[in-house]
């Protein structure tokens, strides 16, 4: 994607930390998007998709409820995704996996990921798939938890949260042809 006019980005996942921060940084590029939420995937009703030209799979749990299992969750909604790229015929499906995520995987949430990432390679769809460890940027996870945990401890080391963090919240390489 070269900011060019014509491209439309669908996002599952959009009101999430990964996904907010992507809006935020399509809109200053002049890119619009079109928020796929859980509401949507839940009523198998989506908005219009017929000229997005991306859509980035963001939605997913990393642990399980009552309510939520990562089948349902993280395979399901991928499987989904993939139908709606297929019937709108949406160039370029983008994936955020995890770190560490192969096929020796031990972890339900691993094995999940996997799966996901098994399909979107079969799909016949173009497709771009990232592992990343923890993300940081505005709002994110770890650096809240550190806060919070370390605060509490009166021992907060500002640097601490760089030994876990390896990449920032940037999200122009994924667009890349
Ligand atoms: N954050 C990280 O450090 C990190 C690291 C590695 C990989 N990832 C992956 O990157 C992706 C985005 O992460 P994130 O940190 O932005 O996650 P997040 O803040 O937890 O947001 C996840 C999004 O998933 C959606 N979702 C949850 N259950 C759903 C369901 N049943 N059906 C449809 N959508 C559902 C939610 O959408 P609604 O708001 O509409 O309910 C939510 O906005 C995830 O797949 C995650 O596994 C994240």
């Amino acid at each position: 994607m070269n900011s060019n006019s014509t491209d439309l980005v669908a996002i599952s996942g959009a009101k999430g930390f990964v996904g907010k921060n992507l809006r935020k940084f399509l809109s200053q590029h002049n890119i619009q998007s079109i928020p796929i939420s859980t509401t949507h995937f839940n009523n198998n009703q989506f908005p219009k998709l017929k000229k997005v030209t991306h859509f980035v799979h963001l939605a997913g749990i990393g642990s399980e409820s009552i309510d939520q299992k990562f089948q349902n969750v993280n395979i399901e909604t991928t499987k989904t995704v993939i139908e709606l790229c297929k019937k709108n015929r949406i160039k370029k499906i983008i994936y955020f996996s995890g770190l560490g995520v192969s096929k020796n995987s031990r972890s339900s949430y691993f094995i999940s990921k996997f799966n996901a990432e098994q399909l979107i390679k079969n799909s016949g769809l173009q497709y771009t798939i990232f592992r990343p460890s923890y993300i940081v940027g505005k709002d994110d996870y770890l650096t809240k938890k550190h806060i919070k945990t370390n605060f509490q401890k009166s021992s907060f080391n500002p640097w601490l949260w760089k030994i876990y963090a390896t990449a920032y919240i940037d999200i122009r390489c994924m667009f890349v042809h």
